[in-house]
């Protein structure tokens, strides 16, 4: 009977909390963003790509951001490959001399050493002085031609550190369909009361003094985004999703599942060491409301996935010591219930979560297998 309560009360817990705050959070996005923002701010861009094996993408990568409407003066963009064994620097060479009208620079690294190598290398090269923003965005993601604009011009408030544009399927989904999916909804409303902890690398902007003081990335998650974004907010900043910064990225059937995992595994490795890394290196600025959403983020992050896992465990293990027909007409409506699709990728999120912090203790993918 005890078994039977714990693994109840943990299976409510571990739905009840996230759907809780869900629900909390979801008030806050009709607030103001509680910033001046100048309309027509067109500050310096520096928009790196880093391209490992990308041949079937960087060509049109590069059309598009050149397509973005945006002064061609403000905008810098290096392309910084890794040793790609598909001819990816030939490509973007060969784009250089038919556009020359435009400010490309290619890097090369001789030797892989993972996607955070390269962008250390490639700020290296970058000269602090001369660009307001630097943007990290992946070479299979593409955006709207309204898209920089729309990231650039929140930067005019210099409490705002890092933007980071929303994730959709298509190109042209209004800002209510944004707001309409789970997450989407969390990142805008953390972002609201002040930053949210998961930013995406398909688009990611920083204020260039800012990540000039923190130094070169670090290495310790993997990630690009999440990770700087984060150190930025601690730093006092505010680092935000915004809604009508649009990306898109392609639908890949083929090594989807892995690529979960990864990506798991690294905004795992974020939660557990981000804040202490911001403290070890001075950058931790005293505390603010992101410490709450940390907080949070971090249990459903880290925490909650177990309790689905432990709480299905006792429950069913206390069913069967019970009844052997309950047992099974509750594991029939198990599967029925995950029938649905919203509880059905939740649930496989979870597992996810869970089998990513077990997967850390073996490798933590900082340079990975490209799907
Ligand atoms: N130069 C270089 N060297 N680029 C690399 C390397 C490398 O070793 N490995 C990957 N990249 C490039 C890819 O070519 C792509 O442009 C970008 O980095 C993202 O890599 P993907 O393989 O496309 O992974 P993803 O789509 O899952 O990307 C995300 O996951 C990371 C965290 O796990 C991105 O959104 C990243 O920004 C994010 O930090
Ligand atoms: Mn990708």
């Amino acid at each position: 009977m005890l078994l039977l309560i714990i693994g109840i009360t943990a299976i409510t817990l571990h739905f009840g909390i996230p759907l809780a705050y869900f629900l909390i959070i979801r008030k806050y996005l009709s607030l103001p963003w509680n910033l001046k923002i100048k309309e027509d701010y067109n500050p310096h861009v520096t928009v790196i790509i880093p391209t490992y094996n990308e041949s079937k993408y960087i060509i049109e990568k590069l059309n598009d951001l050149v397509k973005q409407k945006y002064p061609k003066d403000k905008l810098k963009i290096i392309v910084v490959d890794s040793a790609s064994t598909d001819g990816t620097p030939g490509l973007v060479k060969e784009w250089i001399n038919k556009n020359k009208h435009l400010d490309v620079a290619l890097l090369v690294e001789l030797e892989r050493r993972g996607m955070i190598h390269a962008l250390n290398y490639a700020l290296d090269h970058v000269d602090f002085s001369k660009t307001d923003l630097i943007v990290f965005t992946d070479a299979d993601s593409f955006w709207g031609e309204n898209t920089l604009k729309a990231i650039a011009k929140y930067f005019s408030d210099p409490r705002v550190g890092a933007v980071t544009a929303s994730i959709t399927t298509t190109y042209n989904e209004s800002i209510e369909v944004t707001y309409r999916n789970y997450y989407n909804t969390i990142r805008i409303g953390e972002s609201k009361i002040h930053s949210t902890p998961v930013h995406n690398g398909a688009l990611v902007a920083f204020r260039s003094k800012l990540l000039e003081r923190i130094g070169r990335l670090p290495n310790y998650t993997g990630n690009n985004d999440s990770t700087p974004a984060s150190l930025i907010a601690f730093m006092g900043y505010r680092a935000i999703q915004i809604p009508e910064a649009l990306v898109r990225e392609p639908v890949k059937t083929r090594g989807e599942f892995f690529r979960k995992i990864r990506r798991a595994q690294h905004l795992i490795l974020h939660f557990l060491y981000t804040k202490k890394y911001a403290l070890i290196k001075g950058l931790y600025k005293g505390r603010s409301r992101f410490d709450t959403i940390w907080k949070i983020e971090f249990y459903l992050n880290v925490i909650n996935p177990w309790l689905l896992l432990l709480g299905s465990i006792f429950f069913f293990y206390a069913l069967g010591n019970i009844s052997i027909i309950l047992l099974t007409t509750i594991l029939l409506l198990t599967v029925i219930a995950l029938g649905n699709k919203t509880l059905r990728t939740w649930v496989t999120y979870q597992i996810i979560l869970s089998y990513a912090q077990l997967r850390n203790l073996k490798t933590k993918e900082l340079v990975w297998q490209k799907t």
